[in-house]
């Protein structure tokens, strides 16, 4: 299971993505959040910005959708540019024909729980994933507290990953720091998403640097 630290561009100067990505050169993915006003109480960004930020970023782009009816708007994202597109459960209507239809055009696929979604109804579903995104606050602003009570829930998923095999990444998101990320690591996440930490540090790319060998000590201490 290798670390990857995914800093969420939501916590950057908006003016300047550019410069944001290029702050964060040892950074593996940049993370999109993606909202629409509906799904969560708050508007980012669309397919234009994706669509520009791909072309100058040098990290692949993970498209983290919070909106609704993303089976009709996930697919543009991979049109725009997106190497990895995530859409809620919550707001799905057909989550299997959504995860192949992302990687029949060649984009990984990620499917987002909230924090009070349970994992198990999913179990099945795996086969057609990438990705397993675990939201660790409620989705919609940057900036919030961790919340413990979803430790529990990432353990049972990584207990659920590891028993089908293969190379889905589990992926968290929300309140991720160096306060908190070796615990998450230690329950068997092994992909962060990390806003503030990273881009409300004064060296962004130290912090993606140390959120990198806190999660890498903890998740080989847990074996
Ligand atoms: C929140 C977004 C996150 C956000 C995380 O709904 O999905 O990606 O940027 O921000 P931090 O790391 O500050 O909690
Ligand atoms: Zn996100």
């Amino acid at each position: 299971m290798s670390i990857q630290i995914f800093p969420s561009i939501l916590s950057a100067d908006f003016a300047n993505l550019q410069a944001a990505a290029e702050s964060v050169g040892s950074a593996d993915w940049l993370h999109v959040d993606v909202m629409d006003n509906h799904f969560v109480p708050n508007l980012t960004l669309g397919v234009p910005v994706v669509e520009s930020l791909a072309k100058v970023a040098a990290q692949p782009l993970d498209c983290h959708l919070m909106i609704e009816d993303p089976d009709r708007w996930a697919p543009a994202y991979v049109d725009a540019g997106a190497a990895s597109v995530t859409f809620h459960v919550e707001a799905c209507q057909a989550p299997v024909r959504l995860a192949r239809e992302l990687r029949a055009m060649g984009a990984r696929a990620g499917m987002a729980l909230k924090p009070a979604t349970p994992i198990e109804p999913y179990e099945d579903l795996l086969a057609d994933l990438d990705m397993v995104l675990l939201m660790t606050v409620e989705p919609g602003f940057g900036g919030q507290q961790f919340l413990d009570l979803c430790l529990p829930k990432i353990a049972r998923a990584r207990t659920m990953l590891d028993r089908r095999g293969g190379d889905i990444w589990l992926q968290l998101d929300g309140g991720v720091s160096a306060e908190t990320i070796e615990r998450c690591a230690e329950a068997g996440a092994d992909t962060f998403v990390a806003g503030s930490a990273v881009f409300g540090a004064n060296d962004p790319d130290a912090a993606v640097a140390k959120l990198r060998a806190l999660a890498e000590k903890a998740s080989s201490a847990g074996g």
